[in-house]
């Protein structure tokens, strides 16, 4: 039975991650802030009889990521999702005052950095021995398209588009860095969805989002290791 672990867990891509892979017979442990708000995922843990495991993680504290690396370090990990991500703190309804040009709130630009950034080169430093004792070990991060300089036609984002940025410069580089482990190193564009980032007006389900990024994420091979890619396949520019 292969193993997934992923952040983010408890609403929106993440849940969704967690209910497809559950469905599929992987062992899934699925990290949240706060297991004791996160009603879905404890059904899904409840139904799926010990398949499923919830552990409480931020994965911006550092210390308790170590912690759980170390907790779970008698087992390999196939697939590391390095899912959570904040568009700013204060969610998405308040981005237009936050990350408007003129009125940059530099304190929550260096929060996002923290969990969109810094949290997934976080992960990746403590699950390496987790991931490279695995068949085949996979680090998958949920970047965006609004990461991409060359995509970039619109403007405004600056502390969301950076994070993304600079979350697909630290992957690319890690790809080179973890290749002679074997791990294969990805980002993933997961289209604009309908969860609470995306909002209701997105263009599709997290089911579709996540049915896609899945399918994505199993025909990985190591050549295509730093690869940028969207949740149908298709490579996308930097
Ligand atoms: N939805 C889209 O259209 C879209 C498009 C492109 C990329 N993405 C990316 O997809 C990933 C998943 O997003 P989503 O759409 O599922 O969003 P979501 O429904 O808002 O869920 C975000 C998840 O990230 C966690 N999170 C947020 N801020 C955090 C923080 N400061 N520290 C720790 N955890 C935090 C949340 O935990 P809490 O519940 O504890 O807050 C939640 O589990 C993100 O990386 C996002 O950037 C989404």
């Amino acid at each position: 039975m292969p193993t997934v672990l992923i952040t983010g867990a408890n609403r929106g891509l993440g849940l969704e991650f967690a209910l497809q892979y559950a469905a599929d017979g992987w062992r899934v442990h699925a990290c949240c802030r706060n297991p004791s708000t996160a009603s879905d995922l404890a059904e899904l843990a409840g139904s799926a009889k010990g398949q499923v495991v919830v552990h409480r993680l931020d994965p911006g504290d550092f210390s308790a990521v170590d912690a759980l690396a170390d907790e779970l370090s008698s087992e390999p990990i196939d697939l590391l999702l390095n899912n959570a991500g904040s568009y700013t703190q204060g969610g998405y309804a308040a981005a237009r005052p936050e990350q408007a040009l003129g009125n940059s709130d530099f304190e929550d630009w260096q929060n996002v950095f923290r969990i969109n950034v810094f949290a997934p080169m976080k992960m990746a430093e403590a699950f390496v021995d987790h991931l490279a004792s695995a068949e085949q070990g996979k680090l998958v991060t949920i970047s965006s398209n609004m990461g991409s300089i060359g995509l970039n036609d619109s403007g405004g984002s600056y502390g969301y588009r950076s994070s993304k940025a600079a979350v697909n410069c630290v992957m690319r580089s890690l790809s080179l860095d973890l290749a002679e482990k074997g791990i294969i190193v990805a980002l993933l564009h997961p289209g604009w969805v309908s969860t609470d980032m995306g909002g209701p007006d997105a263009d599709i389900t997290p089911q579709v989002s996540v049915s896609g990024m899945r399918r994505v994420i199993g025909s990985l091979q190591p050549e295509q290791s730093g690869c940028f890619k969207s949740y149908q396949g298709k490579s996308l520019p930097w």
